[in-house]
């Protein structure tokens, strides 16, 4: 069989992750898909920056001419940021390649008219890996779930937050302190306000109430409190009370179903609840539908090997898709519900 070529965007902490796995893992992969899979590229920034173990003869600084090379079978985005990874996505899409992208706040920004042009292309668009790293959560809601009627989503959905809030907590390191250890093992975004502003929760928040709830939103549309504000006054305090604070993503469907809700805050979590023993840069998900009741998904939500985890598994999806020559599901028909960051009034 023909060997699927597959571009890389981005060599960071998840990218090099994903190209080594790659490589060492090729024939389980080819296995799995039914043909090899061939690093055609890797894009990066900074050349001198390059990781060990990434072939010098695949590197490039020129994203856009590697995405234009068209004979490549899939584009997989590590860039993050809205520009320039739109603009490459777009380009890859329109030269035939599938995308695999990790970018929750392009995604978040913009999945409509990324998934438009995916279909307009005939190709695929898949990002579990933009939301709660390892965890399946993007693929459960649209494949798993689809028969069923999602009500709620909730959870801890950034791993840095968590990370700093836990060790906060349990070692009274203070707040700068544990946010340059989250930065430094990998977990934290380039630009760590997008961590602890909340834009990274409320940019996954938006992403799974659209999946969940079939309909559109935006991070525009999710109401957003970031961690910046508590302090470890804050904390010592619920801990009095038996409670521990998280920064919790909501998502809901109103009650009529008229309209669904998003927002992302801090919040006291009583000790007893599961969401309480989420440790480090874990997170934890509670799914909520009619037929299959209260389910939680739980794992490591941050981080370079657990995100590239995530990544391979949309990369055997659209290979595999490719080899039948079809295409996964793509954005599943929408209904235009209102959405309100605060619900109902
Ligand atoms: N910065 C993100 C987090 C990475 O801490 O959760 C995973 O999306």
């Amino acid at each position: 069989t023909r060997p699927l070529k597959v571009a890389l965007l981005g060599c960071g902490v998840v990218g090099s992750e994903v190209a080594r796995i790659m490589t060492t893992h090729a024939d389980d992969l080819a296995a799995r898909i039914g043909a090899p899979v061939e690093l055609a590229g890797i894009a990066v920034r900074r050349p001198d920056k390059v990781r060990e173990g990434i072939p010098a003869e695949l590197v490039t600084t020129d994203a856009m001419a590697l995405v234009k090379r068209g004979d490549l079978d899939v584009v997989v985005e590590m860039i993050g940021g809205i520009e320039p990874a739109r603009g490459l996505i777009t380009t890859a899409l329109e030269h035939g390649a599938s995308v695999v992208s990790a970018n929750k706040a392009l995604v978040a920004a913009d999945g409509a008219a990324l998934h438009a042009a995916a279909e307009a292309s005939d190709a695929d668009l898949y990002y579990e890996a933009a939301v709660a790293g390892a965890i399946p959560l993007v693929r459960p809601l649209r494949e798993s779930l689809a028969g069923d009627k999602v009500n709620r989503v909730l959870g801890i959905v950034n791993g840095t937050t968590n990370f700093i809030l836990d060790k906060m907590d349990t070692s009274g390191a203070g707040y700068s302190e544990a946010l340059d250890e989250a930065t430094a093992l990998g977990y934290a975004e380039a630009d760590p306000t997008a961590d602890v502003e909340g834009f990274d929760a409320a940019a996954k928040a938006a992403i799974l109430a659209g999946i969940a709830f079939h309909t559109r939103v935006t991070i525009d549309d999710v109401h957003r409190e970031g961690l910046t504000e508590v302090t470890a006054a804050d904390i010592a305090s619920a801990k009095r009370m038996g409670c521990t604070v998280k920064l919790l993503a909501i998502c809901e469907r109103a009650a009529h179903g008229g309209s669904v809700t998003a927002r992302v805050h801090p919040a006291m979590i009583p000790l007893s609840h599961p969401l309480a023993s989420v440790r480090g840069a874990y997170n934890a998900v509670f799914i909520e539908a009619d037929a299959a009741g209260r389910l939680m998904f739980y794992g490591p939500g941050a981080g370079g090997s657990p995100t590239a985890s995530a990544v391979l598994g949309d990369l055997v999806a659209v290979c595999r898709n490719k080899v039948a020559g079809t295409t996964g599901p793509g954005e599943s028909a929408y209904t235009a519900l209102p959405v309100s960051p605060m619900g109902e009034v």
